[in-house]
């Protein structure tokens, strides 16, 4: 009998678009056909949708019209705690289905997809999923939190001053005078977003008071950071589990990361989808052998360090001229799985799928192995009499 991998992609993101492209391009390179893969595309509004043509990028030309080709869905556990996926098949008088789930392939970037929540829901629910659990998704997304935790193991940090709104209306000359003490230029960027969106550089005190004012319409807290130029940006990726990691090769993103024009990410000239391997970056990237080594060693204590799983992407920054480098932040779904990177270190797409859901089944097998719930009922009848502020039986009033 085959095995359903739903694969979970979309969400209410800045990432949105490229989420889909991740979706897309993993399930055309899946070479196992033992598993049926089923789409859980989350809309932009936050509609639950599943139905073939998801998964084929020309139905997004029309994103009303797929969203109405869509059946409305949801993941759940069924009443004997397997999981499930419930949707209503065979149209509007339909019967209501659930699908037995065997794995979630989570392909979400950005916001509740890749920070922990979403991954919350599948761990209530039992559901195995692939990638990082929720604490680890959690830090790894407020960049705040990355950094600290980075500086805590030892790693360098570019240096920054934090920003709350409430600092910054109760005492922005203070806020100003500390992030002047770095020295321009500033970064701005909110706590937790991603594809560069929010991010401000400031030159001067009217830039930076107007990049702090802009940052904040996306976030309550943010950072401002000493801005390292002439900047080389080094991208690392690591896979696995616990001890048993790898790291990939670098890359030298060229056109700043991820922030890619939409031609960039959807359009090339043949017409493939190419998310973030379309992006020009060199690769493997032209640093020292003495620098890449620093950047794997750094990757993989991190990603250790923060308890990851699957693959992830870390990125740093690299001033060009003295080659020091800092960590920057870290990508627990990166785009594209960064398979690029894998492809360039020998490992195919479908090999880093196939590796990616075989720890994610190993860590729901630990998870379920373990004792998780005590077996005496702790509210049995003779232990709960006498608690206070515990409504009385109609016998005994
Ligand atoms: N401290 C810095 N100095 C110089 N450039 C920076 C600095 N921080 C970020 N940048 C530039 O801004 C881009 C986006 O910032 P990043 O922290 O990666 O946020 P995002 O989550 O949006 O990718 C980086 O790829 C880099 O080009
Ligand atoms: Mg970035």
């Amino acid at each position: 009998m085959h095995k359903n991998l739903v694969i979970a992609f979309g969400g209410v993101s800045p990432e949105h678009e490229v989420s889909v492209l991740t979706a897309i391009q993993a399930a055309s390179a899946w070479g196992d056909d033992n598993w049926k893969i089923i789409p859980l595309y989350i809309s932009k509004s936050g509609l639950w949708l599943t139905g073939d043509h998801l998964l084929e990028l020309e139905s997004y030309e029309n994103i009303s019209e797929a969203e109405s080709g869509a059946t409305p869905c949801h993941l759940t556990a069924a009443a004997d705690g397997s999981p499930v996926l419930v949707f209503k098949s065979g149209g509007f008088l339909g019967r209501k289905t659930a699908l037995r789930i065997d794995m979630v392939l989570c392909a979400f970037h950005g916001s509740d997809g890749e920070n922990g929540a979403f991954q919350g829901l599948c761990e209530t629910a039992n559901i195995p999923y692939t990638g990082s659990g929720v604490t680890a998704s959690a830090m790894g997304m407020d960049k705040r939190i990355a950094k600290q935790f980075c500086r805590l193991a030892g790693i360098p940090t570019v240096p920054d001053v934090l920003f709350s709104e409430q600092q910054w209306v109760r005492e922005q000359g203070q806020l100003i005078t500390q992030a002047e003490k770095m020295g321009y230029p500033l970064f701005v960027k909110p706590g937790s977003l991603g594809s560069s969106i929010g991010v401000y550089r400031a030159t001067n005190r009217e830039e930076l008071i107007m990049g702090v004012e802009s940052a904040f319409r996306y976030s309550t807290d943010l950072l401002v950071e000493k801005g390292i130029e002439p900047l080389t940006e080094i991208n690392c990726s690591v896979l696995g589990d616990g001890e048993d990691l790898q790291t990939s090769v670098c890359e030298q993103p060229i056109a700043g990361g991820e922030a890619l024009t939409f031609e960039d990410k959807y359009l090339q000239g043949d017409g493939e989808a190419k998310g973030m391997a379309s992006a020009s970056r060199l690769i493997p990237a032209p640093i020292t052998e003495e620098q890449t080594k620093k950047i794997q060693q750094y990757s993989l204590q991190i990603f250790q360090a923060m308890g990851c799983s699957g693959v992830a992407r870390l990125d740093f920054l690299m001033h060009s001229e003295s080659g020091e480098i800092w960590f920057n932040e870290i990508n627990t779904i990166p785009g594209s799985f960064s398979f690029y990177l894998w492809d360039a270190t020998g490992v195919s797409f479908d090999q880093l799928l196939e590796k990616m859901v075989s720890i994610a089944l190993k860590r729901h097998r630990e998870k379920n192995s373990r004792i998780r719930y005590h077996d005496v009922n702790l509210l049995s009848q003779k232990a709960v009499k006498g608690i206070k502020g515990l409504k009385r039986s109609k016998g005994e009033r």
